[in-house]
């Protein structure tokens, strides 16, 4: 689905399918609580359901994200070994960058405001388990399923001979990622329910700040990291291997 498709959507595609087609979209089931990255393979329908709101209420947001903000980029449309790239030079340096960081400030929170704030303490503690299950999580990422995905298209692109993975399939690589994934969004949303979605109390020193600041954007952009691998980049990866299987 593609953005000139848009006004075909229908309520029985998934979350994810929508997000795909356009990212505007993903502050509109944000606002609502949907779940567009882990949990994004439930239909649009059945998620407004659950919460309980109305899908004319949920296409009027949809309207009006369209009609306020830019378009952006349609990653939808992009080839596959070049979003794999992009999520590496974006979404994974990114991730490399900011988590010893995010890491360094937490430890300091919870010694400074652990006392009055007994959730800095646990905060803290979720993270280094966190940062280190994501750095790994990358690596396989870049070291096998990546080079693999590139192969992929390579071959779709000349015909030449594709050597099966030493890991046995895209696919079977994918679940592992996609598991991986779901115990990452579980961690985001302890820490968003712990923090009472990265509220800052008034007696916060600046490092507090700009932790729960930090803390603020790492989710965001974890979700979408997420959300451009399962997807986007993982079910044409998936598609694309059972295609030239059958060619
Ligand atoms: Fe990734
Ligand atoms: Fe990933």
């Amino acid at each position: 689905m593609s953005l000139n498709q848009l006004q075909d959507l229908q309520t029985t595609e998934s979350v994810g399918d929508w997000v795909a087609a356009d990212f505007r979209l993903a502050n509109v089931f944000t606002k609502y609580g949907i779940d567009f990255c882990c949990g994004g393979d439930v239909p649009v329908g059945q998620a407004c359901a659950e919460k309980g709101i109305s899908v004319k209420t949920l296409l009027r947001d949809v309207q009006t994200a369209q009609a306020t903000a830019a378009v952006g980029e349609q990653y939808n449309d992009w080839s596959i070994d070049f979003l794999s790239d992009y999520i590496v030079n974006q979404f994974h340096a990114y991730t490399r960058r900011m988590l010893p960081q995010i890491v360094e400030y937490a430890g300091a929170v919870a010694n400074a405001h652990g006392a009055q704030h007994p959730e800095t303490i646990t905060i803290a503690a979720l993270l280094p388990p966190l940062a280190e299950e994501m750095l790994d999580h990358m690596d396989s990422e870049e070291e096998l399923l990546y080079p693999y995905i590139k192969q992929l298209v390579q071959q779709g692109a000349t015909g030449s001979p594709l050597k099966p993975p030493a890991f046995g399939s895209a696919e079977i690589l994918i679940e592992e990622m996609d598991r991986e994934h779901e115990e990452t969004g579980d961690v985001l949303e302890e820490l968003v329910e712990l923090s009472d979605g990265f509220t800052v109390p008034d007696d916060a020193c600046n490092t507090y700040r700009a932790l729960y600041g930090f803390l603020t954007e790492f989710e965001a952009t974890t979700k979408k990291h997420i959300h451009l691998e399962n997807n986007i980049l993982f079910p044409k990866a998936i598609r694309l291997e059972k295609q030239l299987a059958v060619a």
